[in-house]
């Protein structure tokens, strides 16, 4: 009786067994399959020629790993040759605005994985130097990427200097151009931030934002003064536009990226014609820091540079209203310009 019982029981656990098996079996073909089923996004638009489109991003997202190790140099040569590896000149340029918000732009857009960053600011355009080295010496400067992605370049200064606008429409005329603002005032007095810090490293010592800001002799706002000059927005952009159609150009609410990326980041990926990649995951909130930081996947993640987001000296209120209603009628102007209107006072 117990060894009939024995063997039913054994008989039972065979059968039971199998079906597990069989079970774990066909869920593995069906992932499988399911997979290679699953429609593979393209990277549509004006960036992908032909057969481009159907790269599948998931595939650029797994040879990112491969273009990282070339940067740090442990990628040999035959590798790139290999794996189609190429130095493209910029599709898209962060022209400007310096403190807008530059690198927070250029390092969250390189979170899409048909992005691949110039990680230094080349100043080629407005650099003459630079400039007479050659279009290859610039392509030369930029980072290793696969034909389908899109290499970006930020270099701030371009926005305000006079004759890069030609140059980069030498260069390419339909190329895609993002510019990223804050409000002018604070714009200012983190400009004029960076500097001070600058000569505190070297003690020396520097004059106080309002004297800088503000003409002494006539009490109005100091229009010599750089740093308002730059935050005069509609004035560069005018230049711009005498060689780029406004189409061309895509405004990024520097204040908005701060405090809520998201939103500005699916912005500019539809400017750019990419699939939506970026999303809230590779995004979080670091209290520390008090800025948002990257996070590429459950590995790696990184904030900016402690450069970025610096504590601006306080500045009289009767300086920062003066200058508000300076920059007023200018802001007026750019927001009928772009099509963009931002909430600054
Ligand atoms: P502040 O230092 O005045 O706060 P740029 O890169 O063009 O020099 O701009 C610097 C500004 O980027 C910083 O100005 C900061 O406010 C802003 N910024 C936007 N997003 C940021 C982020 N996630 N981390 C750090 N700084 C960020």
């Amino acid at each position: 009786m117990l060894f009939k019982q024995q063997v039913w029981l054994r008989q039972k656990l065979l059968v039971l067994g199998s079906l597990a098996v069989g079970s774990l079996l066909y869920l593995v073909a069906r992932v499988g399959s399911l997979d290679r089923l699953q429609p593979i996004c393209p990277i549509e638009g004006r960036f992908g020629g032909r057969g481009q489109a159907e790269f599948p991003l998931r595939a650029l997202q797994f040879k990112r790993g491969l273009l990282h190790e070339f940067r740090k140099g442990n990628v040999s040569k035959e590798q790139v040759r290999l794996h189609d590896l190429v130095q493209q000149l910029p599709k898209a340029i962060i022209i400007g605005v310096r403190k807008g918000g530059t690198r927070a732009l250029l390092e969250m857009l390189n979170l899409h994985p048909a992005v691949v960053k110039a990680s230094q600011e080349i100043h080629f355009f407005d650099n003459d130097e630079n400039y007479a080295k050659g279009i290859e010496w610039y392509r030369k400067k930029m980072p290793f990427s696969y034909p389908q992605q899109i290499t970006i370049e930020k270099s701030p200064a371009y926005f305000i200097t006079e004759e890069v606008p030609e140059r980069i429409y030498k260069m390419n005329s339909s190329i895609k151009l993002l510019i990223i603002v804050r409000e002018p005032t604070t714009r200012a007095i983190s400009d004029y931030t960076q500097v001070l810090e600058g000569k505190e490293r070297k003690n020396k010592t520097y004059y106080k934002f309002e004297k800088l800001a503000i003409d002494p002799n006539t009490c109005e706002v100091n229009t010599k003064y750089k740093a308002v000059r730059t935050s005069i927005y509609t004035k560069h952009l005018e230049r711009w536009l005498k060689y780029f159609p406004i189409e061309q150009f895509h405004i990024v609410d520097g204040d908005r990226l701060i405090t809520e990326p998201l939103p500005e980041l699916q912005l500019v990926e539809k400017f750019l014609n990419l699939p939506p990649r970026i999303s809230q995951y590779n995004l979080y909130f670091n209290v520390t820091r008090g800025f948002y930081c990257l996070r590429f996947n459950v590995i790696f993640n990184k904030c900016l540079a402690g450069s970025k987001g610096r504590i601006h000296p306080e500045v009289d209120p009767s300086v920062i209203t003066k200058l508000r209603k300076f920059f007023h009628p200018f802001n007026q102007k750019f927001y009928q310009i772009t099509g963009r209107t931002l909430n600054w006072p």
